[in-house]
């Protein structure tokens, strides 16, 4: 009787330390009771400690090319709409009810865009959370879009294939990307968590690389880099950088954690890849100019042999 009447006392106390509020170890003080990512596996839900974890270190020798991996069509991208940014303790996020679409590359049908959001280090120290060949970067752009049946995440989160997450990665650049600005000047306004304020015009466009260098991708099957961390993501994380100032990148650690502290590396480890296979689109880049090289070759060869 005594040890069930421990048991259970012990049961309440582990319940209630992995029940606390999740966090990242930037946000871990002396007095915080928040579960770091070394616990996010302990609370409930959880799928943390899964076999298919997100992010990875993708190392490019060992992606395997598919040809199938065709450009993703962006649908409505170009669309310009206000759009609510919010500070939301974790990360900024920018909610997206126009639903712009994604499809092609090899996802199973249309895929709705819902919100998106960054992780960073601070002040332009390395911040992301895929890495290419243990190279981090800045900053991470997630664009989170769910299955185009789905009315809700909870509902796509079910489903191994529900998400689809496009993964962009910053580099650091010499001038200000002058697309960022309004982003840059919401921030401002949205210092503290919890505050959100509006951005009058903008699209989807302007905060991603052109379209036409985004031929280059990776794609694998993922999770959720925050609990529950639910492996339901098709990833996409694209080689095309989007250029951003040391200064602009910046104003993403003046932002503040719920205990007033700077909400900076807001990123979480990447996980063991474990038997999942990571994949690369389109021609090899390389065979592709000794290709363009030898058709060059032949051109001339043939104009000069008519001239
Ligand atoms: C957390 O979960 C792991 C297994 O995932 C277990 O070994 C560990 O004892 C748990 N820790 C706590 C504090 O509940
Ligand atoms: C934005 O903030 C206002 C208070 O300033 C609040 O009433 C509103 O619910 C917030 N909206 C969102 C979407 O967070
Ligand atoms: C939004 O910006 C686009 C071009 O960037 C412009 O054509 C459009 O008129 C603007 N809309 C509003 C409401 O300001
Ligand atoms: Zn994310």
């Amino acid at each position: 009787m005594k040890a069930h009447f421990f048991s259970l006392l012990l049961a309440s106390f582990l319940k209630s330390r992995t029940d606390a509020a999740w966090c990242y170890n930037s946000e871990m003080s002396c007095t915080s009771t928040c579960t770091g990512p070394e616990f996010w596996s302990n609370m409930s839900n959880s799928e943390c400690n899964g076999l298919s974890q997100s992010p990875i270190n993708i190392v490019t020798r060992k992606t395997e090319q598919d040809p199938d991996l065709t450009p993703i069509q962006l649908i409505k991208y170009q669309e310009s709409h206000s759009w609510n940014i919010r500070n939301s303790g974790k990360s900024v996020q920018v909610n997206i009810p126009h639903g712009p679409l994604i499809s092609g590359g090899k996802l199973k049908t249309f895929y709705r865009a819902v919100q998106f959001h960054l992780h960073w280090g601070k002040n332009g120290s390395p911040g992301s959370e895929h890495t290419v060949d243990g190279e981090q970067y800045p900053m991470e752009l997630h664009i989170v879009h769910i299955k185009q049946q789905y009315t809700s995440l909870a509902e796509a989160l079910r489903d191994p294939t529900g998400l689809a997450v496009l993964g962009f990665f910053y580099e650091m650049s010499v001038n200000n990307n002058r697309n960022y600005d309004p982003i840059s000047s919401a921030l401002n306004k949205i210092i503290e968590t919890g505050a959100n304020t509006t951005i009058p015009n903008m699209t989807l466009a302007s905060v991603i690389p052109p379209q036409e260098t985004l031929t280059n991708y990776f794609r694998y099957q993922g999770s959720l880099t925050t609990p529950n961390c639910a492996e339901s993501v098709v990833w996409t994380v694209f080689e095309s950088t989007i250029p951003i100032s040391i200064s602009q990148l910046s104003e993403f650690s003046k932002l503040k954690f719920q205990d007033g502290n700077p909400l900076t590396y807001n990123y979480r480890s990447v996980q063991p890849l474990n038997s999942r296979k990571v994949y690369r689109s389109g021609s090899d880049a390389v065979l592709a100019s000794a290709a363009l090289l030898a058709a060059t070759v032949l051109v001339s060869i043939t104009l000069s042999q008519s001239g």
